[in-house]
């Protein structure tokens, strides 16, 4: 299947979930359940759920077993989103095409959304187990805690927020991708894998696979934030260079961050060899991370 085509039905499927799975607006206190979807539903890539599915899809030949976890995944994303645009924080007001969800809702119900997404993630993992499978979801839900917390993406944000204004090294730099953005991405594909019913071999070549695109996607994300164009990606171009973010362009310069994208790209394909033909299109979404423009 060509990638285009695939993402947009991994997307379709993912919100066709996600808008089931989310507390409906009309449910009281209706303004936080409003204040959710707005964000959510503002027109994200969905890339995690579409590599948890993936993932999944190389295993087993479906995407099914990881569905809600998938929905999960971007629940917690979106979470993160959400308050990485906060006024304390990289104090954004565009994200998705729209304004913030704290420029809409304010601050206060900004932080409440993204907390309650965080917990409501949890909600829905806990609702997959069932007399078959507990054992295995108990194992996602202490791996997305672990990706989530101060050993993953909190972990990232927080080093991320103590190195403005200074020059980082490379090793600075690659805890700060790894963690802030790599995590979500390495716990999205493992999810994906484990419910496919990998077996440890392929379970260790998914996760490495994972983590070099978690370094790619957020080294393209740097460098768009330098050379995109706004109106494609949905959020400001400058907010890097406006906090003195210790980023890859900062460091490298654009060019030299851009072939460290490329190589990051050929080492996540190069660990899906083991699969063959079964992880093309996990091969074609780290490829299009190359040539992305939002
Ligand atoms: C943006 O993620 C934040 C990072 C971790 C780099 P995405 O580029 O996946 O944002 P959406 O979900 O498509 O809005
Ligand atoms: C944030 O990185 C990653 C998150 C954990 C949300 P950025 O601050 O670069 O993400 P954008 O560019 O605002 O999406
Ligand atoms: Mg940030
Ligand atoms: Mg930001
Ligand atoms: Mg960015």
């Amino acid at each position: 299947m060509d990638i285009k085509t695939y993402m947009k039905e991994a997307r379709a499927v993912t919100d066709t979930r996600l808008k089931e799975l989310l507390p409906a607006e009309t449910d009281y206190p209706e303004v936080i359940h409003q204040a959710m979807a707005y964000s959510v539903f503002a027109g994200g890539k969905r890339f995690r759920p579409m590599l948890a599915l993936a993932a999944c899809e190389t295993v087993c030949g479906d995407w099914k077993p990881v569905l809600d976890a998938a929905c999960a995944m971007e629940c917690i994303h979106t979470y993160s989103l959400i308050h990485d645009d906060l006024p304390g924080m990289d104090d954004d007001d565009y994200r998705r095409g729209k304004l913030t969800n704290h420029k809409v809702f304010g601050e206060g119900m900004a932080i409440l959304a993204g907390d309650a997404l965080l917990t409501y993630a949890f909600e829905i993992l806990s609702g997959m187990a069932d007399d078959t499978n507990s054992r295995q979801i108990v194992t996602i839900i202490g791996e997305v805690s672990r990706a989530s917390g101060t050993a993953g993406m909190i972990g990232g944000q927080v080093v991320d927020i103590i190195s403005e204004q200074t020059k980082p090294t490379t090793e600075l730099l690659h805890y700060i991708h790894h963690h802030k953005t790599g995590a979500l991405i390495v716990a999205s594909v493992r999810m994906g894998a484990m419910l496919g019913g990998a077996d440890e071999t392929q379970l260790a070549a998914l996760t490495e696979y994972a983590r070099q695109l978690g370094l790619a996607f957020q080294i393209t994300d740097d460098i768009l934030d330098v050379a995109g164009d706004a109106s494609k990606i949905g959020k400001p171009v400058g907010s890097d260079e406006k906090n003195e973010k210790a980023t890859f362009p900062a460091l490298f310069g654009l060019e030299q961050s851009r072939v460290m994208a490329d190589e990051a790209v050929q080492a996540a394909v190069a660990a899906l060899e083991p699969f063959g033909e079964k992880a093309d299109m996990l091969v074609q979404l780290a490829q299009y991370l190359l040539g992305r423009e939002s």
